[in-house]
C-alpha cells in the first residue's frame, strides 16, 4: 500500500462532505430542493468548491492528488443528484396516477349526450339544401349601415316602409340589421352576375310576441341571371318546401309590397298539421306564413352597378324558427332561446 498522502485533514474533509452531500440528496424530495443541495456542494460558492480553491498552498503532487480526489468526489455527488433525481420523477407519477382507474372492470361514467338547437338543425338542412343547388354562403354584419340596410334596397329615409321593420339604432347612425336582405348589397355590389348566394343570420327588430322575438334568424336567398324569372323563384321555394317539410307541401303566394322587388309576394306553406283543414297552429285558415320574396327592384341591382336591362332575379327571405316552431309545435319563440335544456332534451 502507498504511503498516506500528507494531507490527511483536507482529505477527511472531503470524505466527510460527500457523506454528509449524499445523505442529504436521499433525504430531498421535491426537484426544487435538490438544486439547491447541489448548489450547497458543487456550486460555485459550495463547499466542493470551497476545498478545491484552498489547495493552491499545498505542495505540487500533493496539490494534484487532492485535486483528483476532489474531481471524483465531484462526479460522484453529481451522479447521486442524476439518480435522485429520477427516483423523484418516478415517485411523482406514482403518486399522480394512484387512486385512479384503480378496477379497469368497473361500468364506465354515463356519457351526457348533446342534441342540436332545433334552429341549429334547421340551419344546417338550409344550408345543405342550397348547396346541392349550387348557391353559396355570403355574409354580412349584423352592425349594418343605413345604406345598406333601408337605402341601397329602395327605402329612402322617412319611406313609410321602414316603419315595417321597427329598428335599433346604434351610434354613429348604423343599425342592428332589421333583416338578412342588406348582404344582398355587399354581395352584388363590385361583382357581376350570374349569382346564386344564401345569407343566413340573426337579425334584430323591436317586437315581442309569442311568435316574435327581438333577436331572430333569418335565411335570403337571391338569383341573378340575363334570363331568370318568377318561375325559377316558384321552382326553388317548391323544392326547398319539400326539402324542408316533406313532398307535397304546398304553398301559397300572396301579392305584397317590398320596396326591393317587384312584383312582391308573401310566401304561405300549407299547414304540416291538418293538411290544409285548418286547427289552431294555423288559426283555421289552412296555411303558416313563412317568408317574402319577389323580383329583385331594377334600381337595387342599379344601386350595386348591375345593369338591370340586362340582369333580373329573385329574392326571398323568412325566419328560421318559424320552421323549428312547427316542426316541434313549439308555442313560444322564447323557449327557443331561455336556455333551459329540458326543452332540448325533449325533443
Ligand atoms: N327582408 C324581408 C323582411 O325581413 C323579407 C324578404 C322579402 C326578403 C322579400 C327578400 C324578399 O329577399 O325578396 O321582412
Amino acid at each position: 500500500m502507498n504511503a498516506r498522502p500528507e494531507s490527511p485533514d483536507q482529505l477527511e474533509h472531503l470524505r466527510s462532505l460527500e457523506q454528509e452531500a449524499r445523505r442529504e440528496i436521499s433525504e430531498t424530495d421535491a426537484p426544487q430542493a435538490l438544486v439547491e443541495v447541489r448548489a450547497r456542494y458543487l456550486g460555485r460558492k459550495g463547499s466542493v468548491s470551497d476545498l478545491l480553491r484552498s489547495l493552491g498552498g499545498l505542495e505540487p503532487t500533493e496539490r494534484a492528488r487532492m485535486g483528483k480526489a476532489a474531481n471524483e468526489a465531484k462526479a460522484r455527488i453529481e451522479e447521486w443528484v442524476r439518480q435522485r433525481r429520477t427516483e423523484i420523477d418516478q415517485e411523482q407519477r406514482e403518486h399522480a396516477l394512484s387512486g385512479r382507474c384503480q378496477d379497469v372492470t368497473l361500468p364506465g361514467v354515463p356519457f351526457v349526450r348533446g342534441r342540436l338547437h332545433p334552429v341549429t338543425r334547421v340551419v344546417r338542412e338550409v344550408v345543405e339544401f342550397f348547396v346541392s343547388m349550387g348557391f353559396t354562403l355570403e355574409e354580412g354584419p349584423e352592425v349594418e349601415t343605413d345604406y345598406n340596410n333601408f337605402e341601397a334596397l329602395n327605402f329612402p329615409p322617412d319611406h313609410p316602409a321602414r316603419d315595417m321593420q321597427d329598428t335599433f339604432f346604434v351610434e354613429g347612425g348604423h343599425v342592428l340589421r332589421t333583416h338578412t336582405s342588406p348582404v344582398q348589397i355587399r354581395a352584388m355590389t363590385g361583382r357581376q352576375p350570374p349569382f346564386r348566394f344564401i345569407a343566413i343570420g340573426r337579425v334584430y327588430r323591436h317586437d315581442l310576441s309569442p311568435r316574435h322575438s327581438p333577436m331572430f334568424q333569418q335565411v335570403e336567398g337571391f338569383m341573378v341571371d340575363e334570363h331568370t324569372t318568377f318561375a325559377d323563384l316558384k321552382g326553388v321555394l317548391y323544392a326547398f318546401a319539400e326539402h324542408m317539410m316533406g313532398s307535397g307541401t304546398d304553398l301559397r303566394f300572396r301579392s305584397s309590397y317590398f320596396p326591393f322587388t317587384e312584383p312582391s309576394a308573401e310566401l304561405d306553406f300549407q299547414c304540416v298539421l291538418c293538411k290544409g283543414q285548418g286547427c289552431a297552429t294555423c288559426s283555421q285558415s289552412g296555411w303558416i306564413e313563412w317568408g317574402g320574396c319577389g323580383m329583385i327592384h331594377p334600381q337595387v341591382l342599379e344601386n350595386c352597378g348591375i345593369d338591370a336591362a340586362r340582369y333580373q332575379g329573385f329574392a326571398f327571405g323568412m325566419g328560421l324558427e318559424r320552421s323549428a316552431m312547427n316542426r316541434h309545435s313549439i308555442p313560444h319563440i322564447r323557449l327557443l332561446y331561455d336556455g333551459d335544456v329540458r326543452v332540448l332534451e325533449q325533443l
